[in-house]
Parts: C-alpha cells; structure tokens; sequence
C-alpha cells in the first residue's frame, strides 16, 4: 500500500503527491491518504485552531487523483490515553537546531511522533512525502532508516502555482498584497539558484535579505545548508547545497527553498571485482536518467590500441606514447549499451576480444594511463548527470560527486555468483572454497597495488549486496540518490 499522510486543506501539492502514489501501480498498490491536523506539530501561538479543515472538498480531490481511500483518524485513535500520556519519538537535535526547527521548537518531535504512529497503524509499503518541506522529508527519511522502519520514501517535487508562489494549505491566508510578497520571496530564491547556476554572481546572503525585506517580509530565517545533514554549508561549485528560508507574510509564515549548484549530479560506485557493479550501474542509470560512464571500456579501449599497435602493454614508456592524442568516445545506444569509439575507430566490439581482456590489467595499472583516462572522465563529467563505476571513482576521479557508494559482497557470496555465472555460461566450475581463495586474493591485490588501488572513499556508503536481489540493489542505489538528490532537481524519467 502507497500512503500519503496529510493535515487536509489539500492543495494542488497534495494532489500531485496523491497522483504520484497512485501511479506507482506496478505493484497494484492501492492508495490511502491520510488527513489529520496533529495538535503536536503546532506551538502554543501557532495556528492549530484555524488550520484549514476542508474535508468535503479533501475527499473529491483525493478520489479525483486516484486514492483508493481517505482516512481521517481522531485525536483517540493516533494518542489513545490522550495527548499528555502519548509516547514520543525525539528527532535528533543536529537536523531541527537550524532551518524551521530554530523558530519552531518542537514541531519536528510533533511530525515525527504523528507519522510513526501513522505508518505503525497503515503499514505501507512505500510512504509519499512532498519536497516542499524538505527538512520535514529529510528529517523521515532519517526516521524511517535509523529505526529500521519497513517503508521505503519517495519525494515528490514543490508543486508552483502559475505565479510561481509554492502550494500550500496556509496560502488561502493570503490578502493580494500578501500573495504578491509570497510571488516575491519565491522568484528571489529562484534568481538567486539561477545566477549561481550560471557563475552569473556569488551568492550574496546579505542582498538577498535585503531584497525580500524591502519587499515587505518579515525574515525568519535564510540558511545555506547540505541537503541531508542540514548543516550550515557554503554554497560551494563543487557539489550541491540547499539555500532554504521562511518569512512572514503579514501574519501567515511561508517556506521555499531553491537547490545550488553549477552541474548536474554525479554518482560514483566503487567495489571490488564481482560484486555486480556494472549489471546495477547500467539499470541504476537507466532509472534515474542518467548517463553510463563505463570507465572499464575505456581502460579496454586504451588496451586495444596498445595492442594495434604493436606496443607492449607492460612497457610503460611504449604505452605513454601511444596515450597522445587519444580521445576515447562513449555513445550511449539503447538499454545502457555504449558505442565505444577510439580516435573516430569503432570499437565496441573489439574491446571485448580476449586479447584485450588478457592485457587490461597491466595497462590499467601504468600511471600514465590513469592519469590519462582520469582526466578526460572528468572531462566528460563536467557538465554532470552521469554515474561512473569502477575501483578509483570517488577517491580520484568525482571525489565532489553527490553520491559515492562502495558497493560489495562477501568473498563468499562472491563465490556463490561466479559458480553460478560459470555454470550459467557452460564453463567449468572450481569448488567453491577454491573460487573465494581466488576472489580473496584479487581483493588484496586490487587494494594494495600502487596505482589506483581499490579504496573506500571516506564519505562513501558502504552497499553490502549479500541476500539482495538486483532490484533490491538498485532501489536502495535509488533511494540513496534521493536522500541527496531531489526530484527537484533531477526528476525520475517517467
Ligand atoms: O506535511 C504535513 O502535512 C504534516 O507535517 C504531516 C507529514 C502530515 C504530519 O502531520
């Protein structure tokens, strides 16, 4: 089941979440929405009492979106023996201390209390939360993953509507003037995403603050923060940030956000040999989008013109040469296949010849080389939307990449695969105690050789594959993705 938790007044916001969940049909899920304004979100002076409550019109929109139904719980139901007896969950301090948590004390131990006794009560499958409120929806996705809750989250990106002004239930507040602030405080966030997205002008905090200020609002906060710590940051080329504020519009409180960066995001995976790398990659970037840089065809390409050319792939002076003026292309045909081109010679092929199979290891590991291939991968990279896989891809070659995951398995599960890919292929299988010595010893080979040895970057995560399917593995790729990367900025093809 698909759940989409709300406080009703259901906007164009909740509709486009409502009609996400229940597109997601794959899996004939049915949809359940949710509406119950949670007296312990709001603070004492906030505006609980005349929180819109619309539920006629609530339930003709959840119907018309294709919920299959709309429960709206009593206070009872979600804190049975009262809210002063209720058991609470705490959210950690160092994800509400900034942003609406600093003005809001409390509100987020509200949000994460009501909606784990939410989940506990509708047991969903998959829990649909909008992007608008995006320290609310990092603050769940931490929820849901440091309590091992069952759910996976899915983000659904800030509905505008044609002013540009962000949906929202508070924004019926709003008098013309008012709503002609909110348009203002909106399309100054979006100016400022645009001009740093351009390298038009740095940002510029204190002008920004005075723009919305001379508009007539009231600043709550405007922060620079990393999108999944949701520590302050500064806005940086290197990768993205998010610029977050709240202001007040006469009484009634507005929050937007827009994302910083100069590119495109980056995923590198690194992992030993046989840990499936490449099969999840290539699905993974077909998912999300994003293009496959398949950086063990180019090292394969390298080693096919080494070979053409008579030279010794273990001389690294030979092999030096013949790195000048090579430009490697790859050309992404259909179903995450790469046309692989060498100086304009196709050789897609090719690069698969047993020869070059033989030969990549030693070439690979000329430093020439990899200071060669390094280089034009970042090249190919500058503009970003791109995943790379490979042994060096977060430590040398994208180490500012947005998600960098070191995707493994047990020697022994390592094992277990080869044995199966041999039999599958008709090759003889060794036992399988004697394939794991094998997978282990290449594993310290790989890791203590001295060029580009196999390394976990620091701020990779760590993907043990063991007892995953590769859908398991590439949902979980996908998830990690969102937690840092938003629709907003990079939106699911359809
Ligand atoms: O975003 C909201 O509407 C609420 O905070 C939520 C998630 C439904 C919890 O009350």
């Amino acid at each position: 089941m698909h759940f989409v938790p709300t406080m009703g007044g259901l906007h164009q916001g909740h509709a486009n979440l409502i009609s996400a969940a229940s597109r997601h049909k794959a899996d004939e899920a049915k949809t359940l929405v949710s509406v119950f304004v949670n007296p312990l979100q709001f603070g004492p002076d906030e505006d609980f009492a005349r929180y819109p409550r619309t539920f006629e019109d609530d339930c003709e929109l959840a119907e018309q979106c294709g919920a299959s139904a709309i429960w709206c719980p009593d206070e009872e139901q979600i804190y049975p023996g009262g809210m002063a007896e209720s058991w609470r969950v705490q959210a950690p301090k160092s994800l509400q201390s900034g942003l609406c948590g600093s003005t809001r004390p409390g509100h987020f131990d509200g949000v994460v209390t009501v909606v784990c006794r939410l989940l506990a009560l509708a047991k969903p499958h998959q829990l649909f939360l909008g992007e608008k409120d995006w320290q609310q929806l990092t603050i769940l996705r931490r929820m849901v993953l440091d309590l091992g809750l069952a759910v996976r989250v899915r983000s659904v990106p800030t509905v505008r509507d044609g002013d540009g002004l962000a949906s929202s239930s508070r924004n019926r507040y709003l008098n013309a003037q008012q709503r002609q602030q909110g348009v203002l405080f909106a399309q100054v966030l979006r100016d400022a995403s645009s001009a740093f997205l351009h390298r038009a002008t740095p940002l510029d905090l204190g002008q920004l603050r005075f723009r919305l200020e001379e508009g007539g609002l009231s600043l709550e906060y405007v922060e620079v923060v990393d999108p999944w710590l949701l520590q302050p940051s500064k806005p940086n080329e290197a990768s993205l940030t998010l610029l977050a504020a709240a202001v007040r519009c006469g009484s009634t409180r507005l929050i937007d956000h827009a994302f910083l960066m100069t590119r495109s995001p980056l995923v590198a995976i690194d992992g030993p040999a046989g840990a499936g790398k490449s099969t999840v990659t290539r699905a993974f970037a077909k998912r999300l989008g994003l293009v496959y840089l398949d950086t063990g065809a180019m090292y394969r390409a390298v080693t096919w013109l080494v070979l053409e050319q008579g030279v010794d792939p273990a001389d690294s002076a030979a092999v030096e040469v013949v790195l000048n003026d090579l430009e490697v292309e790859l050309e992404p045909l259909q179903q995450g296949v790469q046309a692989v081109r060498v100086n304009g010679h196709e050789v897609t092929d090719a690069i698969r010849d047993p020869r070059v199979t033989a030969s990549v290891s030693a070439v690979a590991a000329h430093a020439c080389v990899r200071a060669a291939m390094t280089a034009q991968q970042q090249r190919m990279g500058e503009a970003g939307g791109l995943v790379a896989e490979g042994r060096d891809i977060g430590t040398a070659v994208f180490p500012h990449a947005e998600l960098k995951v070191f995707l493994t398995a047990t020697p022994k599960e390592r094992a277990r695969r080869r044995a199966l890919d041999l039999a599958a292929r008709g090759h003889e299988v060794p036992a399988l105690p004697e394939l794991e010595a094998q997978i282990v010893e290449r594993d310290r080979l790989d890791s203590t050789r001295e060029v580009a040895p196999l390394l976990q970057a620091d701020d990779a995560i760590e993907l043990i594959s063991d007892g995953m399917s590769i859908e398991q593995v590439i949902n979980a790729l996908e998830d990690l993705f969102r937690r840092r990367v938003a629709e907003e900025v990079w939106p699911t093809p359809v």
